[in-house]
């Protein structure tokens, strides 16, 4: 069976004593998971280390990072290498995210290079992808998003692939409140297993999750979260709110 995830992306929010408090609301929630269901917290470099041992206890609860070097070690004053992350026991990392592509410049080939570091130190990259306004007004987001996977996936073999996250992120509908409809997440998750199968086989697409995130809220989760192709979801904003998170984590069911 698929595994349904719902993933908190804390961004650059919170000081050390918020992201605890947080963290202990929702885990306090106590919600079962189910053995296909997970929850992953990407938070900021400087919380893994804590949040690791809050969740370790939890059955499905895990953490991620929000980003690696595309280089192995060296003089890159400021970076993290996945072998660091690994070393302290991170098993996901978010790459690609939109504002990484946007605001830091990460290419396509630079995605591809993080995601083979995440496989070398044996960490699930969570690997986004999206179309912006324009691309979606043009009605050409379904090349565009094939273009992200090919440039930076296609590269892997298929025992590699069978082991992604995928995330459709369109940018129009971050932290805009304008969420994709049911029926376009649906669609353009669809494409992207369709993608996916196509390079890698049936078998390896239908196992990889594809999470959907833009302005993901407790009041439109199960909706999408019902969607064949839509495995729950990436979520920013609400992440960051115990009730709404919990709520977002209820409707994986
Ligand atoms: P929002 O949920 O705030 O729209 O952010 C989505 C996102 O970028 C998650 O990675």
């Amino acid at each position: 069976m698929r595994k349904k995830i719902a993933a908190a992306n804390w961004k650059m929010n919170l000081t050390f004593q918020q992201g605890e408090k947080l963290l202990d609301e929702i885990l306090g929630a106590g919600i079962p998971l189910a053995p296909h269901q997970e929850v992953v917290f990407a938070v900021p470099f400087p919380y893994l280390i804590m949040s690791r041992s809050e969740v370790e206890e939890e059955m499905n609860y895990f953490i991620s990072s929000q980003n690696c070097s595309q280089h192995k070690s060296g003089a890159y004053t400021g970076e993290v290498s996945a072998e660091m992350l690994h070393s302290v026991g991170v098993p996901y990392c978010v790459i690609g995210h939109s504002e990484r592509r946007e605001y830091f410049a990460e290419s396509n080939a630079i995605l591809a290079e993080k995601v083979n570091r995440c496989f070398e130190n044996d960490i699930i990259p969570i690997f986004c992808c999206g179309e912006p306004l324009a691309i979606r007004e043009a009605d050409t987001q379904n090349a565009f998003v094939e273009t992200q996977l090919k440039e930076s996936l296609f590269h892997l073999s298929a025992e590699q692939a069978a082991r992604l996250v995928i995330a459709y992120e369109p940018i129009w509908a971050i932290g805009t409140g304008k969420t994709a409809s049911t029926a376009q997440a649906q669609e353009m998750h669809a494409h992207l297993r369709s993608v996916l199968a196509a390079k890698f086989g049936d078998a390896v697409a239908d196992v990889i999750p594809i999470l959907y995130g833009g302005s993901v809220k407790a009041a439109n989760a199960v909706e999408l979260f019902a969607s064949p192709d839509v495995d729950g979801g990436l979520v920013g904003g609400a992440s960051l709110n115990a009730v709404e998170f919990t709520a977002i984590i209820r409707a994986l069911a």
